[in-house]
């Protein structure tokens, strides 16, 4: 896998796309509202979002994957769905924005798939990457921070803020094992892309790192 930013070859752009990725409870939701915060102070034109879920459209989906009385779902389908949500977003709402000069921020993208579908639902790694060249025109973010947090921690996180699981968060310890060796797998494979910062420390200490690369793109 090459690690290339596709969207830089296009020539000069002050756009910036920046994703948050991780197991659950990482804390992503908590680092993303402090760097828009960030961002919207500095009278920087920016948008956050996610997947899945970040368009009408992509709610109803959102709201099926994630659904746990859909216990029949192939992870042929899971992985198609997660697609089919990340073309509506990427057409949607992240061309636009990033064509329109923006900084988008994003809750989830590729190395989601590639982590959870192509590793821990056996999908493959070659095929998820395939498809989503395919589906997003080949954009990768240009940044892309890795919240690293042991399983277990991020679940009794999840476990103390919500009633029940979803669907994915109800997955057997295994899976979510094998989720968070896929993402130390793909930080090795993309180190110019994917920052990886100590989910467990603390948030303002996040976040200060974040600004730092963030701030070294924004230039
Ligand atoms: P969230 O809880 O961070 O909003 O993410 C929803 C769930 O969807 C989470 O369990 C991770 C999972 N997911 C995938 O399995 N594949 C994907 O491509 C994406 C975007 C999310």
């Amino acid at each position: 896998m090459a690690e290339i930013n596709q969207r830089a070859k296009g020539g000069k752009t002050k756009s910036l796309f920046i994703t948050f990725e991780g197991v659950e409870g990482s804390g992503k939701t908590t680092q993303i509202n402090m760097l828009h915060a960030h961002l919207l102070r500095m009278n920087v034109d920016v948008v956050a979002t996610q997947e899945p879920g970040g368009t009408r459209i992509g709610e109803e989906i959102r709201r099926i994957i994630l659904d746990p009385s859909f216990k029949e779902i192939h992870p042929m389908t899971e992985t198609i769905l997660y697609a089919a949500d990340r073309a509506q977003h990427v057409y949607e709402v992240i061309k636009p924005a990033l064509d329109a000069g923006k900084v988008v921020i994003c809750d989830r993208f590729v190395d989601s798939t590639l982590a959870y579908q192509g590793v821990a639902r056996r999908i493959g790694m070659e095929g998820v990457q395939n498809l989503n060249e395919w589906i997003t025109d080949d954009l990768y973010p240009d940044l892309t921070f890795l919240l690293e947090v042991p399983y277990r921690v991020g679940l009794k996180r999840v476990q103390e803020r919500k009633a029940a699981f979803d669907r994915l968060e109800g997955e057997a310890s295994s899976f979510h094992e094998q989720v968070q060796e896929a993402y130390r797998t793909l930080a090795k494979f993309f180190p110019l892309r994917i920052k990886v910062l100590n989910g467990e420390d603390k948030p303002e200490n996040i976040h200060h790192a974040v600004m730092q690369e963030v701030n070294r793109l924004l230039g």
